[in-house]
Order: structure tokens, then sequence, then C-alpha cells
């Protein structure tokens, strides 16, 4: 099993010129990530590009198989395609991986990994961790505290998800159609399957006949259920894509073990790490796409009594993430942290430490 060494890694970024892998460069460097090289990679497309890291002018480069000599540590975000080819491929050639696309994830070989909740299961990954997908990070950074705090019986779930989450074509694609809109011009959709601009559309994922749930929608409920650690935890989710440019949102429902009050729901969320209460009724302002966009913390807020529920067991929330930072970019390099020795002391304060 490849381990990383104690000095600072040579690193390599697998679609580095995409709407995650942007992310991702600035993330290293913004957290100054200890590493002694970075690699950028991306299809022949982007070959020859330049891309700024800490001063100096970086040239991505064609992946290919010869990509990962050397390389201690690579962050994916190209698809599951090309992360079951080239994943498998790095490990071999030394590299621990963080991957954030769905090829791994419920592979029992791969933690799942968000490291504010189970950052104990890195300790079992041979080669290959999994970022998780976006709407269950966002969702499980404030759940899993409260789950711990109260104890979790169901979870319900409606999302409200940005373009970015489709990748850089659909960002344009949302601002194409807009302007277009806009201006009376036809537009016909090329990356998404509806018009974008001025609507909102059921989760472009394949839609599985019988259930009638999305791809989305499944992984969104077997993910939760692994990073909770709570298999059989009943979840219920619906996705759908809103003309938002890069934050999640989710309307949430969570029925405890016990009845449970607003205050104490808020007390556990104030001390969470990665959480930040958005939460004021006097002046109706709650979590927003548009503040929890360019920020690492998920924001938690609207949190009521669920009324639908008569027995006080239930209580709503809304809560919203940047869906390129904490449910992509953000939490690979926060994984890439833990598994770094030379990386622990730039852990933030609030992220406890050794989390499982
Ligand atoms: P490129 O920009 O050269 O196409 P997004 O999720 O925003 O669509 O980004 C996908 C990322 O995956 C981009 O960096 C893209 O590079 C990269 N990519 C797509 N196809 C390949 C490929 N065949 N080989 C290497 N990288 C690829």
């Amino acid at each position: 099993m490849p381990s990383l060494p104690d000095v600072a890694p040579n690193v390599a970024i697998v679609g580095a010129t995409g709407a995650v892998g942007v992310e991702l460069v600035r993330c290293l460097e913004e957290r100054n990530f200890p590493l002694a090289s970075l690699k950028l990679l991306a299809s022949s497309r982007s070959a020859g590009r330049q891309v700024n890291f800490r001063g100096q002018a970086l040239t991505v480069e064609t992946l290919g198989d010869d990509s990962f000599a050397g390389v201690d540590l690579a962050l994916f975000s190209a698809g599951s395609g090309l992360s079951k080819v080239y994943g498998p491929k790095a490990v071999a050639a030394g590299a621990v991986v963080v991957d954030n696309s769905s090829a791994f994830r419920m592979d029992p070989d791969c933690p799942l990994v968000v490291p504010e909740v189970n950052a104990g299961t890195l300790a079992n990954h041979r080669g290959i961790v999994a970022n998780p997908n976006c709407v269950a990070i966002i969702a499980v950074v404030p759940v899993a505290p409260l789950a711990r705090a109260f104890g979790l019986k169901r979870l319900q779930m409606a999302t409200y998800q940005a373009a970015s989450g489709a990748g850089a074509a659909a960002m344009e694609e949302l601002r194409a159609s807009t302007q277009a809109q806009l201006e009376g011009r036809p537009f016909s959709p090329q990356v998404l399957p509806h018009p974008y601009a001025f609507n909102l559309f059921s989760h472009n994922a394949e839609v599985d006949a019988e259930s009638g749930y999305n791809g989305e929608e499944l992984k969104v409920i077997e993910e939760c259920r692994r990073i909770l650690d709570t298999p059989e935890l009943p979840i219920g989710v619906t996705c759908i894509r809103v003309p938002v440019l890069r934050a999640h949102a989710i309307a949430m429902t969570l029925e405890f073990d016990r009845v449970v009050t607003p205050e104490e729901v808020r007390e556990v969320l104030a001390a969470a790490p990665g959480v930040r209460v958005v939460d004021d009724r006097a002046r109706n302002h709650f979590p927003m796409p548009s503040e929890a966009e360019g920020q690492g913390d998920v924001l938690a807020g609207r949190v009521r009594r669920d009324l639908g529920d008569p027995s006080g067991r239930s209580i709503a929330l809304f809560v919203a993430g940047d869906q390129l930072l904490k449910g992509a970019a953000l939490n690979a390099v926060q994984i890439a942290e833990r598994l770094v020795p030379a990386a622990k002391p730039q852990l933030r304060s609030g992220e406890l430490v050794g989390a499982s």
C-alpha cells in the first residue's frame, strides 16, 4: 500500500483545467499545502496551457500512462471513466490517490471521507481515498454532529443544485443561455438536457425506471449512509438543478430518537466544525448560495420544529455550501492534509483532528 513521505510530497492534479481542478490548484495555494512539486494534467486539448501557482507559471501536460512516475499524491477530478483507468496506474506507480469521481466511492477498500465526520477511516486506505458526492458532503457536515448528539432515525432532503456539479461547460451554458434569453435570442442546450435560464429541472442523472430515483439521488442516499456509518438509515431525497453557478442548497428534515428543540440543534451546529450558523429570523436571513460561494464552511439555518411531525422529534433545516469548495476541491485537499504528515500543522483550528 503506498503511503506518503514525511517530507513535502510531489503532487499531481488530474483534470487540472476543469471546474474542480482549478479550485484544487487554488486550495493548495491558499492553504499553503506543503508540496515539493505540482504537475498539472488534462487532455491534449489543454496541453501547453500555463497556470499560475505560487508565482510560477506551470505548464499543463497531457495525461498518459507515464504521468505518475515520481508522484506521491494524485488528486483526480476528470470523471469516473478516467479515474477507473488511471487511478490504479497512479497507485501502481507509488502514489496515493484522492479521487473526486464516483468510481471508488462504494468500494470497501476505498474510504469515503469527510474529514470533520470520519477522518478515522483514512487509516484503512489501500492507495485510493474517495471524495464523496458534493450533496453528500454538504449534507453530512451539519447532519453528523446532530446525529451524534441526538440519534438520527430518518433524513428527508430536497436539493437545489448548482451548474458547477456538471462541470465547467454546464456553468458556461448557464451563463450563455441566460444572456441569450435576456437578449431574446433562441438557445438550444448542448450540455444539460433542458433549458437552464430562468428554469429548474429534475437532476440530469439517469432515472431508474423501476424506482423513479435518479443516479444522483441514489448516490446521495448510499454515500450519506456510508459516511455516517448507518447502513440502514432511512433517507429520502429529491435532487433538482437550479440556475445557480456554484453553490448547492438543501432543505432537510431530520427525525431524531427523542424530542429535540430548535435551541438544542442551534447549539450543536454552532459548535460543529465546518458549519456556520446563519439563522436570523428577524431579518429573514438564512443560508443562500450567493453567501455560501467562496466559503469553506457549510451555512446552516432556518432551524425550526417540523410541524409535519406532531411528536416533536423532527427538525427542519436549510443549508448551503460551495459545491466546488467543500463539495469537491476543499474536501479533497483537507483529506490530503490528513494523509501528509508535513501538512498537519496547516489544519484549521476548527477541524477535529482524528475525528472518526
Ligand atoms: P480538458 O480541459 O483538457 O478537457 P469539468 O468537470 O469541468 O468538465 O473538467 C473535466 C476535466 O477533466 C478537465 O480538466 C478536462 O481537461 C479533463 N479531461 C477530460 N477528458 C480528459 C482526457 N481524456 N484526458 C485527460 N483529462 C481529461
